[in-house]
């Protein structure tokens, strides 16, 4: 009865389905095109309901608007496409339920890559080539241009980057690195790590940022090294700390891990110094989908080293030149950050457009102090950290009205019980004390609204009994 065409397409319908659908979909769809197919040569016409009965497998396939699908590889290798649900994020702040205001939004900043992303994944499960191969080598040429620097070494995590850009250096066992006493800790695990020895800076009461005068102060004659770190997404005072690294052959290794397409005076953070260490942490300004970190140089021979030292010391003929480790960027967070990094100027200009708007909501309030900003168009604001003598109260207030808040940090490092043996007494860095007990980081990520900075203004705003 039916003819072969009708055959043929009912059959490549058929595989459509089985492709993306599951049984279900299949016999229903099968079903209900055999049944208008045999109507139609009998010279019936359809009616809109019936129309409509004949598209509503298939669109199901492209899935309706507002419900994203993903595609899946079930038990039997055949992808299935499923519903992306986005979970909400844990509470940072320890609240029950879902945040009103969280403090960043993973899944709101992903949203728009969503589809590329899972074509991008599935091409690399498709090619096998998890580790290294040209979706990492495309990743570190993009994000080196970006820069402006000669190279770029994709590793596992911004930690590893630290350790590996000073191990690059070639540092002795005795060897001291200035950091600064109030930063995330990996900067200073990264230096012990690395073999080196840990001296501690003090750090602006205004900025956080490393104070030039305190790293003066400590250099002695086994001082080898310095990293600044670009605390919160503001770089550290490069030029004065250039002059000193220079004044006295010193590695300069910036921690950029919160700075991502900041600058300073034109120059952009991590084509400043000796080397630098990025974090792709997902929650950082370009951030994967996974740990994941890198190390860019304007130096070659440094970068060479680097790369060594990542994958085992191993040289392209096979035979391992130094003793390395294994510290490798996957593929999986290479075509990640690769599509993350196209937004990454516009989603800062968002985060300073955030902070502004801020500023403008909270400018007013004498108890809290907003971020110390040197340069409003170099800020990118990985972070919005404010200050208050009353903070643990003001968190507490937060944490009640479901607002996202989180500490970066309690402690300054030498009061770490991980670092006391480093052998500084209570004291010893006051400003980073008192940044410790005062800093609140507020919710920011460049898709933040509007209505959601005046709630979390007006909630502010409330707990030091002032309107809005
Ligand atoms: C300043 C700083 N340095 C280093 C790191 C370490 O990066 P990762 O977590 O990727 O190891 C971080 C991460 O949060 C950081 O903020």
């Amino acid at each position: 009865m039916l003819e072969r065409a009708h055959l043929a397409g009912l059959l490549a319908f058929g595989l459509f389905l089985g492709l993306f659908e599951g049984p279900a979909e299949i016999a229903c769809g099968f079903s209900l095109l055999t049944f208008f197919l045999t109507r139609r040569l009998h010279g019936a016409t359809f009616s809109a309901i019936e129309l409509g009965l004949l598209v509503w497998p298939i669109s199901g396939s492209f899935g309706a608007p507002g419900r994203e699908h993903a595609l899946v590889l079930d038990r039997r290798s055949r992808y299935r496409r499923v519903p992306v649900t986005n979970p909400a994020p844990p509470s940072p702040s320890g609240t029950d339920g879902p945040l009103e205001v969280p403090l960043v939004d993973l899944a709101e900043l992903w949203a728009d890559d969503r589809v590329e992303l899972d074509r991008r994944i599935l091409e690399i499960i498709d090619r096998a080539a998890f580790v290294g191969g040209p979706s990492v080598q495309g990743f570190e040429r993009a994000f080196a241009e970006y820069l402006g620097v000669s190279d770029c070494v994709g590793v596992a995590s911004g930690t590893d980057a630290l350790e590996l850009a000073l191990r690059s250096c070639g540092l002795a066992p005795e060897a001291e690195v200035l950091v600064p006493a109030f930063t995330f800790v990996a900067t200073v695990e990264a230096v012990r790590l690395a073999g080196a020895r840990p001296r501690l800076v003090d750090v602006s009461a205004e900025t956080g940022l490393i104070d030039l005068e305190d790293a003066e102060a400590a250099l002695t004659e086994r001082t080898r090294a310095i990293v600044p770190v670009h605390l919160y997404g503001q770089m550290a005072p490069m030029p004065r700390l250039m002059a000193l690294a220079k004044h006295r052959g010193l590695r300069l290794i910036e921690d950029a891990a919160q700075a991502h397409g900041a600058r300073q005076g034109g120059a952009g953070a991590g084509s400043v110094g000796d080397l630098a260490a990025f974090s792709f942490y997902p929650t950082k300004n370009l951030g994967g989908i996974g740990d994941g970190g890198a190390i860019v140089t304007r130096d070659l021979e440094l970068a060479a080293r680097a790369r060594l030292l990542a994958n085992h010391g191993r040289t392209e003929d096979g035979t391992h030149a130094l003793s390395g480790r294994n510290s490798r960027l996957d593929a999986l967070q290479a075509v990640a950050l690769a599509l993350r990094l196209q937004r990454l100027d516009t989603e800062n200009e968002l985060r300073r457009h955030a902070a502004r708007r801020y500023a403008e909501l909270l400018g007013d309030l004498g108890g809290l102090g907003l971020p110390a900003v040197m340069e409003p168009s170099a800020h990118v604001f990985h972070l919005y950290v404010v200050r208050t003598e009353a903070r643990d109260a003001l968190a507490a207030h937060l944490r009640r009205h479901r607002i996202g808040h989180a500490v970066h940090y309690r402690s300054p490092i030498h009061l770490m019980p991980a670092h006391r043996d480093l052998g500084y007494e209570e004291g010893a860095f006051p400003r980073a004390e008192q940044l410790a007990r005062e800093v609140l980081a507020l919710p920011m990520h460049p898709r933040i609204r509007p209505e959601q900075q005046e709630h979390v203004a007006s909630i502010i705003r409330a707990f030091w009994g002032a309107g809005t």
